[in-house]
């Protein structure tokens, strides 16, 4: 498929852009994202589009981005190129599904083997807390790879909310992943000394979230946080993030003792940009 789609981009708008257009693709469902280049128009994605429709069956719509993921809900404007005008869709990933609207809801196909990674790591009975569910996909993930406890699932968007709520009914993971509509800022602090994971998914406030996190640790445990670092190559980035988070740790009287269990680069967002995440494991003093 992704082959295939390279193939048409190639045919309509030759090699150099056709490059642009492929790593900027993401394919949710059966709706196609296409983030714009500046340096393509939308007309060229458009004819682009229709010839993706005829060709892949199972394509019911694509979508241009048309601006970077912006505000407090982590979303792009979207432009319509063809075929249905919807924005809803069934996504499935590691044999759960995710009604998603990629109007409303952050949703990245990006995401999908941090989602896993992060489920293999949780032991059976674990209290955790994901302080930025949108959907719900790590929390269900994880509550249908991993025995948890229970995964409290904060999202300040309505609609986010509103499709984890689905989605915990879709996936039969009702009582064990228990969502909660707020400001997870907030909401964490009922939660001191209670838990034995967190995971922190926005790096645009996981430094002002890194400290309440660690006071939701019950005794031990660890912290997932995810990082932006603008950086020239990637180990400098995950250098960068590294000293930014053992800087915040060593700082804070809440630790006893604490490793960075391991630490990756998710994905390039940008020229010399990157996101990063820190595994950290905490004992609390
Ligand atoms: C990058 S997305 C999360 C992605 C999600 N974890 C996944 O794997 O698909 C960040 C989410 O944080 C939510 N958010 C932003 N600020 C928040 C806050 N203060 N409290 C709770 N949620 C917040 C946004 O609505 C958005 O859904």
């Amino acid at each position: 498929m992704v082959r295939l789609v390279r193939e048409i981009a190639k045919e309509i708008l030759g090699e150099e852009k056709a490059n642009l257009v492929w790593s900027s693709l993401d394919i949710v469902g059966d709706i196609a994202v296409i983030r714009k280049p500046p340096s393509i128009e939308i007309e060229d994605l458009r004819i682009l589009a229709e010839e993706m429709l005829k060709k892949l069956k199972w394509l019911k719509s694509v979508w241009a981005a048309i601006s970077p993921i912006e505000g407090s809900y982590r979303l792009r404007r979207l432009e319509w190129l063809a075929g249905e005008k919807r924005t809803e869709t069934l996504y499935r990933e590691h044999g759960c599904v995710f009604k998603v609207d990629i109007a409303r809801v952050y949703i990245s196909p990006r995401l999908s083997y941090e989602h896993i990674r992060i489920a293999r790591l949780v032991k059976p009975g674990e209290n955790i807390i994901n302080m930025f569910a949108g959907a719900g996909l790590f929390s269900i993930i994880i509550a249908r790879f991993a025995k948890p406890a229970r995964v409290i699932s904060i999202d300040i968007n309505e609609d986010a909310y509103r499709f984890m709520l689905e989605n915990i009914e879709l996936n039969k993971v009702q009582g064990i992943v228990i969502p909660i509509k707020g400001d997870a800022l907030e909401i964490i602090d009922r939660y001191s000394n209670n838990v034995q994971r967190v995971l922190i998914p926005l790096p645009e406030l996981a430094l002002k979230a890194f400290p309440k996190a660690l006071r939701a640790i019950d005794r031990e445990g660890y912290i997932h946080v995810y990082e932006f670092a603008k950086a020239r190559n990637k180990l400098e980035a995950l250098e960068q993030v590294e000293k930014t988070y053992r800087e915040a740790i060593e700082s804070n009287r809440d630790v006893a003792k604490y490793s960075i269990e391991g630490r990756r680069i998710v994905r390039s967002v940008g020229p010399r940009k990157y996101q990063v995440v820190l595994d950290v494991w905490v004992k609390r003093s």
